[in-house]
């Protein structure tokens, strides 16, 4: 089977944007490839954070991934720092990657902007790091959103440049582009986002979520309850096609075409398919939360796993640069 890595960070809560572009896709993933999925502490850490909260962060996102399906059963899941390897495997990465390459990154350039007092080394690096987290396993695919295909392509480059120098060693990594919708915030902008308050967090009551869609954006031209709306303008009906079953998208789709319903009966609809397929991901994270244990063996069973996988590529990497020492 071939192998997908993917990663999330641990920074703050996961919202239903989160869940429906990433994590539901990467469940699907398993039964057609071999995965490991990654909880990247490390570049977490390159911008501001809560040193205090980051454990919990941690272990909170791993135990969001195991609600959703993803178990040691069907993928690996751990923690980046958990295999030092990645981190060892990113500075000889260092070393063949041209530092105008990571100059010219989109999300070094935005971050660059947001965090102007504290333009680190590990901000610029970013990209290398992502590229050990995958070459690490030698994986070819990396389901991720279109915000991080210049990265996978900067790590196609960096396993060029490896393997011209070193020899052939690791393969070209392909972007796995997920085929599902993309939700806006509940604000009508692009982007769900914690920090800009306008995300539906996975792990909010009904009520809480009810309170969100019900003031949420929809399509600007339906003003008046008898305006015709336009689905494909409108991020409620987006939401409908990650949520609802296609009968009722259809029916939906009909609905507010012909001003058949008005907003709050369509917001309706999609609430309650919402909290009927988050309600049991939730259940799961309570009975979790209650064992903390079962999280935590998850953890290291996955990094023990996936630290068999990466020694070994160690050892191959140090043979091949030239330091591996034989008489050690
Ligand atoms: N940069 C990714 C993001 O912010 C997270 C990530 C880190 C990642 N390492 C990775 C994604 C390796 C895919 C593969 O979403």
């Amino acid at each position: 089977m071939d192998r997908i890595f993917s990663g999330i960070q641990p920074s703050g809560e996961i919202h239903i944007g989160n869940y429906v572009g990433a994590i539901r896709n990467w469940v699907q993933l398993t039964n057609r490839y071999d995965c490991i999925y990654c909880v990247v502490d490390y570049h977490a850490i390159t911008i501001e954070y809560d040193v205090e909260m980051m454990q919990r962060r941690i272990l909170d996102t791993a135990t969001i991934l195991a609600a959703c399906g993803l178990t040691p059963d069907k993928c690996m899941v751990f923690v980046q720092s958990h295999v030092p390897e990645h981190t060892e495997l990113a500075w000889i990465f260092n070393c063949v990657t041209p530092i105008g390459e990571l100059e010219r990154m989109t999300q070094f350039k935005e971050k660059s902007k947001q965090h102007r007092q504290n333009i680190n080394m590990g901000l610029l690096d970013y990209p290398v790091l992502q590229a050990a987290d995958i070459l690490i396993y030698k994986a070819g695919y990396v389901p991720v959103g279109e915000d991080q295909t210049q990265h996978v392509e900067l790590s196609r480059e960096v396993a060029r440049k490896f393997n011209a120098r070193y020899g052939e060693t690791f393969p070209e990594p392909q972007v796995l582009l997920s085929t599902a919708p993309r939700i806006a915030g509940t604000d009508g902008n692009a982007k769900m986002s914690k920090s800009m308050n306008n995300a539906i967090g996975l792990l909010e009551p009904p009520e809480v979520i009810w309170e969100k869609l019900r003031t949420a954006a929809t399509c600007e031209h339906r003003q008046r309850r008898s305006d015709p709306g336009h689905p494909e303008h409108c991020n409620i009906f987006t939401m409908h096609t990650a949520f609802s079953k296609p009968d009722q998208i259809a029916f939906v789709d009909h609905n507010c075409r012909t001003a058949g319903f008005g907003c709050i009966e369509c917001k309706e609809i999609l609430h309650k398919n919402m909290v009927e397929e988050l309600s049991p991901i939730q259940a799961r994270v309570r009975e979790m939360n209650k064992k903390p244990e079962y999280i935590i063996d998850v953890l290291k069973s996955g990094a023990s796993r996936c630290k068999a996988i990466a020694e070994k590529v160690m050892d191959e990497v140090r043979t091949k640069i030239g330091i591996k020492s034989e008489w050690l």
